[in-house]
């Protein structure tokens, strides 16, 4: 990890030096956020639309869950293009040229296809000529984890400016004769535009604590359309190209595990809950929020919820989650933030930084 632990916001840190490294050590580059961009696609899916699909009722998906609606995409749109967009909107907040940009990480769980990478259509799209890129696949926690990737490369001095995005059609691989996952989830894409900064007061990055656990990558899985199972008639016939999950089991790692990662990350930078200004969580199910915050100890008029419009957007909910702070004007410069994650793999995550 090149980001310390704890940081002295006043003083410029030293990277520590791997071994191959001892004879040129670098600075390390405070990086924060400078511009949010969001797309959301026009098409709705109310909770009563949903039960003239499967056998549901409004009433069991708002208390269960926490959603209304979620909005989905037409037919033809895919993951790029809503990455694009909110790509494009950062930018053009942030008055940064896409030919400014020298990498962009695209995560996601919805590519447009295996490959290309969806990073590389992204990059045609916005202009960004000369960038490089590339998708990282991490589920629902796949932003923060690109978002950590992303900080890395400008903290070291590789590049000056890096788009994360986190986009996900959901809607194209949901299963609607499925009634326990087609209510959860929706289509958005997030994008955030990374940059050095010139002191903590600027805004930066302060720690990030990631960690898997392969064996439960049963539990949430699109079991058909990889190596281990390509396309054929059979995966087809058995709708093994749709999410398939152990609801309860992932409800239980969910409630406890991303309340456990901020816990530890708090800690180990001398800091509880109540030190937390605003808590951005993943969007899955409003009762994991609600769980997660109390177990961290952040008060509820500080966690931000927004699942209630857009149900579960996989990749794309932390950043959607950002963009619902600053409309509401609960994100400010110089407020603490707190990022917690969990997702299939199974993963988790989390993240603590100064905005700017
Ligand atoms: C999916 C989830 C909302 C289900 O809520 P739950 O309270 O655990 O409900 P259960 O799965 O125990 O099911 C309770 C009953 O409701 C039924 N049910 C499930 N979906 C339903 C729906 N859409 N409408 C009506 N009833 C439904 C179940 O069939 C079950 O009925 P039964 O008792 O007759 O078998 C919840 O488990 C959850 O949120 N899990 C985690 C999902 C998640 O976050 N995934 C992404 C991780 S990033």
């Amino acid at each position: 990890m090149i980001m310390p632990n704890t940081i002295d916001m006043k003083k410029p840190t030293q990277a520590p030096a791997t071994a191959s490294e001892q004879h040129v050590p670098r600075p390390v580059q405070l990086v924060k956020i400078s511009a949010v961009g969001t797309a959301v696609p026009p098409g709705l899916l109310t909770n009563e639309d949903l039960t003239k699909i499967v056998d549901t009722t409004d009433e069991w998906i708002r208390t269960r869950t926490g959603i209304v609606q979620r909005h989905v995409v037409a037919k033809g749109v895919a993951s790029s293009d809503l990455g694009a967009e909110a790509a494009k909107q950062a930018l053009s907040r942030a008055g940064v040229a896409p030919t400014d940009i020298e990498l962009i990480i695209v995560a996601t769980i919805t590519p447009d296809m295996i490959f290309p990478s969806t990073a590389c259509l992204v990059q045609h799209k916005i202009g960004a000529k000369g960038a490089w890129g590339f998708d990282l696949n991490a589920a629902c926690s796949g932003f923060l984890y690109a978002l950590q990737t992303g900080v890395q490369f400008i903290a070291s001095g590789v590049h000056k400016k890096v788009l994360v995005i986190g986009a996900d059609i959901m809607t194209s691989i949901t299963d609607y004769q499925d009634r326990n996952t087609c209510v959860l989830f929706g289509d958005a894409a997030g994008a955030v535009l990374l940059e050095g900064s010139s002191s903590a007061d600027d805004g930066c990055f302060i720690d990030f604590l990631h960690e898997v656990d392969g064996s439960g990558g049963h539990l949430l899985q699109l079991p058909a359309g990889g190596s281990l199972n390509p396309a054929s008639h059979e995966t087809v016939e058995k709708r093994m190209h749709y999410l398939r999950q152990d609801g309860p089991t992932v409800f239980k790692f969910a409630t406890l595990k991303m309340s456990e990662i901020c816990n530890r990350l708090l800690a180990r930078n001398g800091l509880t809950g109540a030190d937390v200004d605003v808590f951005i969580p993943h969007q899955a199910n409003k009762r994991i929020i609600d769980a997660a915050a109390q177990r961290i100890g952040a008060a509820p008029d500080r966690v931000i919820i927004n699942i209630d419009q857009f149900g579960n957007t996989t990749a794309a909910t932390v950043p959607m989650a950002m963009n619902t702070a600053l409309e509401q004007g609960k994100l400010k410069k110089g407020d603490l933030v707190l990022i917690g994650t969990m997702g299939a793999g199974l993963t988790s995550g989390a993240a603590l930084l100064r905005w700017g």
